[in-house]
């Protein structure tokens, strides 16, 4: 891999051990994927800070570093909300380590966000064709797909790396070749936004990490791509995806029609729902905002809990920059007595354990819940989770 003169003299350590331990990850990486060089980036968004995920082994990395980040950056959900973590049950000795995981990434210039939206932040704005260096599955997916944006789907470390050096290794998906699709999914029916999700969650399973081209009945919004990619990103490993007619790349680049072909039918989807549907009305948590809510979903839970309240613990997951930006959405949510949680989310919070079946409108939560956190998960409409919790007055 070419290196400029600089790059090199941060590899044999001119500029001290964070940044030579840096760069050398980066070009490992360059290495074993067969990048020609390292390129720009214009944000970073690193995975790696839930105390639950790193403990204290990924605590006494991160504390080791030094120095300050290259480019924009921003950090994935903590185990807890960083102000409210009494609230949701997180006991003080968790919450004084993964405040100590906050500090040691703050002091090396990350912005204390935690949150696998970051793109609905200021300053982390993308456009068509921008390499930046993510790592949350979800955040990669729509990056990729519904931005137009390049970026590989990063590790913890190797994110961390790309924003400290402000370059990653030019591989994998910042390359025009590896963005060609490789697969057609035909959707036969017309689906709801609640049924992104369930779709997500059937494909992920069935291409694992190819590069699909949906062709649609119906006409997502950006939000439905959202649970669409996050699913995907969950029970398959999809990291870009293409939709006939909506998604930027498709729209500007002539791809040809791939050779291979699924079709996918209603009672696919049906069966999602079905799958866990002997859990209805026997939830004891119901979890929204996987991946983490926009203003606009916080005023359709808002708009849908009016005049409700709830009798079941309820969470809604969002990044404080959004909660911020609401207005009275959030009061609004909790008068029904549902919690708005910032910074962390059902999957990577320890307290998602204390309960014991959790109903979630999300593909990715519905699939990693049972593993990470030991407990049933319950696909249901947006509609059906409030109901779920309960009474309406
Ligand atoms: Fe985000 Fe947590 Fe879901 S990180 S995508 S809310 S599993």
């Amino acid at each position: 891999m070419y290196l400029t003169r600089e790059e090199e003299n941060i590899l044999n350590g001119e500029y001290g051990t964070t940044l030579q331990k840096a760069i050398e990850i980066l070009v490992a990486l360059g290495d074993i994927y067969g990048a020609d060089s390292l390129i720009p980036i214009k944000s970073a968004q690193i995975a790696g800070v839930s105390y639950k995920t790193i403990g204290d082994a990924g605590l006494e990395w991160i504390s080791s570093l030094k120095g300050t980040v290259k480019v924009p950056s921003v950090l994935n959900p903590a185990g807890m909300d960083l102000e409210d973590w009494a609230g949701m049950g997180i006991p003080e000795s968790f919450a004084i380590k993964q405040k100590e995981i906050i500090k040691a990434y703050s002091e090396l210039g990350i912005r204390v966000e935690c949150t696998c939206t970051p793109y609905y932040l200021q300053g982390f704005d993308l456009s068509l064709g921008e390499h930046i260096a993510w790592s949350e599955s979800s955040a990669v997916s729509y990056a990729n797909s519904v931005i137009g944006a390049r970026t590989n789907r990063e590790g913890g470390p190797s994110a961390l790396s790309a924003a400290l050096i402000g370059k990653t290794g030019n591989y994998g998906f910042h390359l025009d070749q590896n963005r060609v699709p490789t697969i057609s999914v035909n959707v036969e029916c017309d689906i709801s936004s609640s049924d992104y999700g369930a779709l997500g969650y059937i494909v992920g399973k069935m291409i694992s990490n190819k590069v699909p081209l949906f062709n649609l009945k119906s006409n997502p919004k950006k939000v439905d791509l959202k649970s669409l990619g996050a699913a995907m990103a969950a029970s398959g490993s999809v990291a870009l995806y293409h939709v006939k007619n909506v998604t930027p790349e498709q729209l500007h680049m002539n791809f040809d029609t791939p050779e291979e072909t699924i079709v996918i039918e209603e009672e696919q989807i049906r069966e999602v729902y079905e799958s866990k549907a002997s859990f209805k009305n026997n939830c004891d948590i119901v979890a929204l905002g996987c991946p983490h809510c926009s203003v606009e979903e916080l005023e359709e839970i808002a708009s849908l809990l009016e005049g409700k309240t709830v009798n079941k613990e309820f969470w809604v997951c969002t990044s404080r920059e959004v909660a911020n930006n609401s207005g009275d959405i959030i009061s609004r949510i909790e008068k029904s007595g549902a919690k708005v949680l910032c910074d962390t989310c059902m999957v990577v919070s320890p307290a998602s354990e204390n309960y014991r079946c959790m109903a979630v409108n999300s593909g990715k939560a519905f699939n990693y819940i049972p593993g990470m956190c030991k407990i049933e998960s319950m696909y249901a409409t947006l509609e059906e989770c409030i109901d779920e919790a309960g009474d309406r007055n």
